[in-house]
C-alpha cells in the first residue's frame, strides 16, 4: 500500500492581548482549513511575545485566553497539535543554532525589526533583533514546508528561506525551504480607527475587534471606524470604506456585500447602513466563537489536557530533527 504523506504545517501567533479579526481571517481561518489536508502544527509563540514591553501575570493570562480563542475558532486538538513555544526547549536550542549562521545583515534589514524599534527605542534588544531567528527555528524544528500567515509575515518566511539555504550549504541537505501561504482576500486586515495602518493590537483596543467580543462593543467600534465624507469622484474606494466593505463580504457574504457594492457605485449609499450591517454580520458570525469560548473557560482541565497531548507528541518530533542537527553541527554526544 502507498501512503501519502501529508505535507507539514506550522504557523504561530502572539500572545500579546486577545485573538482579533486580523488574526481571524488573515491566519486562523486558512490554519482551521489545513487542519483538515495537512499535518498541521499551531504554537501560542510565548517567548516571542516577550520581544516587545510585557507584563508577567498579562502573559499568563494572554497565552491561556489565546489557547481559548484558538479552540473557540475551530482548531481542534483531534486534527492538529496546538502547543506554546516555551514548552518546547527545541526551540531556542535551534534558534541559538541558526543564530550563529544568520549574518547580522539579514536581521538589519527586516522591517518589522525597523518598525519596532522605532515604536519602543528604549527597548532595543538581541531577542528582537534575533525574532526572525527564533521564528525559523519555529518552523524548521517540525521541518514543515508551509506556513499559513498574513503578508506582514513574508519577510519572515523569505528569510527562514535564506536561513534553510545557508545551513543545508555548510551542514549537508537538512531541511526543506518552506513557503508561506497567504490568502490573497485577507492578507491585511485594516485597522478601524487608522485604516492606512493593518489591524493590530498596538492601535488601541478601538481599532481591532476581538474575536471573543459582547454584541454592543463590537457594534460599537464599528459604528465609529473611520470611513471618508461619501464615495470620492474617481472612483477610489478609500481604505476604511475598503475595509467595512472586506469585513461584509467575509462575514455577510456576497449577496449583501454587492447589494452595497451597487449603492457605492449609483453613490446612494449611507455609510451608516453599511456600518450597520456589518456589524450585524460580525456579531452573528462570531456567535458561535463567543458561546464555545464560555464552555471553554468552564473547562480548565479540558485544555491542561489537550496541551499535554500536544505537547509530548510535538516535543518528540522537535526532538527528533534535533538529533539530526547536533550530529550535523559536531555536537558532542
Ligand atoms: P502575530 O501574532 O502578529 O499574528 C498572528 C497571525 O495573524 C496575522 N495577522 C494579520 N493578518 C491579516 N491582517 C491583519 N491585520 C493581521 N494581523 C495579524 C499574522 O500575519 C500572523 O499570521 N511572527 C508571528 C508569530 C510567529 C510565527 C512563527 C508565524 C512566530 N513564529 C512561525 C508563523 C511561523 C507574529 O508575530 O504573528
Amino acid at each position: 500500500m502507498i501512503t501519502v504523506e501529508k505535507e507539514r504545517v506550522f504557523s504561530g501567533m502572539r500572545p500579546t492581548g486577545r485573538m482579533h479579526l486580523g488574526n481571524y481571517l488573515g491566519a486562523v481561518q486558512n490554519w482551521v482549513r489545513m487542519q483538515d489536508t495537512h499535518d498541521c502544527i499551531y504554537a501560542i509563540v510565548d517567548y516571542h511575545a516577550m520581544t516587545t514591553p510585557y507584563d508577567p501575570e498579562e502573559l499568563n493570562a494572554d497565552a491561556r485566553n489565546m489557547l481559548i480563542d484558538l479552540l473557540a475558532s475551530g482548531i481542534d486538538p483531534e486534527k492538529c497539535m496546538l502547543v506554546v513555544q516555551s514548552q518546547i526547549p527545541q526551540h531556542t536550542e535551534l534558534a541559538w543554532i541558526l543564530g550563529t549562521i544568520t549574518p547580522l545583515s539579514w536581521l538589519e534589514r527586516v522591517p518589522t525589526y525597523k518598525e519596532k524599534a522605532d515604536m519602543h527605542p528604549d527597548y532595543l534588544h538581541l531577542g528582537l533583533l534575533g525574532y526572525p531567528v527564533l521564528m525559523s527555528a519555529d518552523i524548521l524544528v517540525y521541518r514543515a514546508t508551509r506556513v499559513p500567515v498574513g503578508d506582514d509575515q513574508k519577510p519572515h518566511v523569505e528569510l527562514t528561506r535564506e536561513i534553510v539555504r545557508r545551513f543545508n550549504h555548510l551542514f549537508g541537505e537538512t531541511f526543506p525551504e518552506p513557503q508561506a501561504r497567504i490568502r490573497r482576500e485577507t492578507a491585511r486586515i485594516m485597522s478601524l480607527t487608522e485604516p492606512e495602518k493593518k489591524m493590530s493590537k498596538s492601535l488601541g483596543p478601538q481599532s481591532y475587534i476581538g474575536i471573543g467580543e459582547e454584541p454592543e462593543d463590537i457594534r460599537g467600534k464599528i459604528m465609529s471606524a473611520v470611513t471618508d465624507a461619501g464615495p470620492p469622484a474617481d472612483g477610489q474606494m478609500s481604505p476604511g470604506v475598503a475595509n467595512l466593505f472586506l469585513l461584509l463580504e467575509c462575514f455577510g457574504g456576497d449577496d449583501i456585500s454587492s447589494e452595497f457594492e451597487q449603492q457605492y457605485e449609483d453613490r446612494s449609499i449611507r455609510y451608516v447602513q453599511l456600518k450597520e450591517a456589518t456589524a450585524e454580520a460580525i456579531i452573528e458570525s462570531l456567535a458561535p466563537i463567543r458561546k464555545k469560548r464560555r464552555e471553554l473557560l468552564e473547562n480548565p482541565q479540558l485544555l491542561e489536557r489537550i496541551m499535554e497531548r500536544s505537547r509530548e507528541e510535538a516535543a518528540a518530533l522537535a526532538e527528533e530533527t534535533m538529533q539530526d542537527v547536533r550530529a550535523r553541527i559536531g555536537l558532542l554526544r
